[in-house]
């Protein structure tokens, strides 16, 4: 579900960057990329995988949705031959991303036809639905922007160690302050709001989990 707030004077931030977003009557905010910033809207592609993002599915027009970003560091954009590669919702950063440098190829995988409409609203797609794997979509001599499932991310890193991956890890605050985020990053303890949530695969967390 595309979820589209206004943006009042909220800064849209750098791709790969994301928001804490609190849904109506709900305590706790949970992490959300940035998938779109048209003039005066921020939009979030939300998959209703528990209560936090469900309450966020239900909000009605007119409902207020506590936003705190932009937040984490964004992919490093200033790459020669971009390739995004995304996997089931974790193409939500995408679109902003295609936005941003032009439109470059993407490989995107889900698991169903149904998931596969995400795949609408980030041009010059390669599409694959499981058992395809998105892996097999994937050109090289590419530099590989990646998004999705740890698995996924794993292959990803195998065949592009260069590749920047976006990581997940529980996150209470976002900001650094409540150390939720902490991963094993080669034997150092990083947040991955802070240093993260986007790593070289050349740096892979040990403990970390992925969309
Ligand atoms: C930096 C960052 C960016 C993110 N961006 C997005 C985004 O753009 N869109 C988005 O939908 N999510 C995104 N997520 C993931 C989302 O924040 C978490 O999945 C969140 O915990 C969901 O909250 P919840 O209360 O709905 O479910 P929780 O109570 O946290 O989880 C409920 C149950 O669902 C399971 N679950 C949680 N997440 C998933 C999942 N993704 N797939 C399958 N099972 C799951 C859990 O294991 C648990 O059993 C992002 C996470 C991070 C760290
Ligand atoms: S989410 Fe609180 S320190 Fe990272």
């Amino acid at each position: 579900m595309l979820l589209r707030l206004e943006r009042g004077d909220v800064d849209p931030g750098i791709p790969g960057q994301f928001f804490m977003l609190e849904a109506p009557g709900r305590l706790l905010p949970r992490p959300m990329s940035l998938c779109l910033a048209p003039p005066g809207e921020l939009a979030f592609l939300i998959d209703p995988t528990g209560p936090g993002t469900r309450a966020l599915c239900a909000a009605r027009p007119g409902d207020e949705i506590h936003v705190l970003g932009p937040l984490g560091n964004g992919f490093d954009l200033d790459v020669p031959r971009p390739l995004l590669v995304g996997g089931g919702v974790g193409v939500a950063p995408f679109p902003y991303v295609s936005e941003q440098l032009g439109a470059p190829p993407a490989a995107l995988g889900f698991r169903s036809a149904w998931h596969a409409e995400a795949a609408a609203l980030v041009p010059n797609a390669e599409v694959v639905i499981d058992p395809v794997l998105v892996t097999d979509a994937m050109p090289s001599g590419h530099d590989v922007l990646a998004c999705g499932p740890e698995p996924m991310l794993e292959a990803v890193r195998t065949l592009a160690p260069d590749a920047q991956l976006a990581w997940e890890a529980p996150m209470a605050c976002g900001f650094g302050a409540c150390f939720g985020c902490v991963v094993d990053v080669d034997g150092e303890l990083k947040r991955l709001c802070i240093e993260g949530p986007i790593l070289c695969a050349s740096s892979t967390p040990a403990a970390a989990s992925t969309r």
